[in-house]
């Protein structure tokens, strides 16, 4: 797939990367610096460039949105019509110093994404995993027991298009439903966020759910 980057930071960077590694076509977009993006798709060693957020929207058959809750609507203006696109969102609505979500409970940031957004099928993925783990996880794809990744959206295509990209990332998708399950998802990202970077064990955290 072409896989457009909108946000090339801790997260954007590592999942393009991965996704170029696994046969995608990346295009790294949005930072400060274009030498960045330039040295992201260089390091990626798969089929990855730079370019602007217009260019990585343009024919992609997703992307993937990782940009801090306040850029959003930048990041929107500059890639231009998403229109028939799918976004996979691992963007949260985090305040300014990233403390609280400022939206939850009666929406989402997946679901007020998607209201800015209405020709476009959101998906929300990846959020509820620290950057910190991503490699690894890809590393470890061939594992028997792999890292649940929780995933929710209203298009059946969006969702094959985001199920594809996290398992291919290393971890087994499950689908927790429609987009209204981001109110579920967002929240628990923040229990994670807390389990990562605030307890013993470091950062690089992932979960399993398992059936019994
Ligand atoms: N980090 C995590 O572990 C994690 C986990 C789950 C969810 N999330 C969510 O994922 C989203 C992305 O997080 P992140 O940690 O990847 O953020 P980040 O590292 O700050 O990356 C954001 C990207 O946006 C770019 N950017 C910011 N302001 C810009 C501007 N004015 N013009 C152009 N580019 C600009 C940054 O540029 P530079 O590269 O130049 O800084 C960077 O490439 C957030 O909504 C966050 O809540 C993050």
């Amino acid at each position: 797939m072409r896989i457009g980057i909108l946000g090339s930071g801790l997260m954007g960077g590592k999942l393009g990367t991965i996704f170029a590694r696994a046969g995608h076509d990346v295009v790294f977009s949005y930072a400060r610096s274009e030498q960045k993006l330039k040295k992201l798709a260089k390091d990626a060693k798969g089929n990855a460039h730079a370019g602007t957020p217009a260019e990585a929207a343009r024919d992609a058959d997703a992307l993937l949105l990782a940009v801090h809750w306040s850029r959003v609507d930048d990041v929107l203006q500059q890639a231009g019509d998403v229109s028939g696109k799918v976004i996979v969102t691992c963007s949260l609505p985090m305040n300014a110093d990233d403390t609280e979500l400022v939206i939850a409970h009666t929406s989402s940031g997946a679901e007020t994404l998607a209201q800015k957004i209405p020709g476009a099928q959101v998906v929300s993925a990846f959020g509820t995993v620290p950057s910190e783990v991503l490699f690894d996880v890809f590393a470890g794809r061939r594992k028997a027991k792999r890292p649940s990744l929780a995933y929710c959206g209203d298009d059946p295509r969006a969702k094959k298009v985001a199920a594809r990209l996290i398992s291919d990332t290393g971890f087994d998708p499950v689908d927790a439903g429609p987009l209204r399950m981001a109110r579920s998802l967002e929240p628990f990202t923040i229990l994670i966020a807390r389990l990562a970077y605030e307890t013993k064990g470091g950062p690089a955290l992932a979960y399993r759910f398992e059936r019994y």
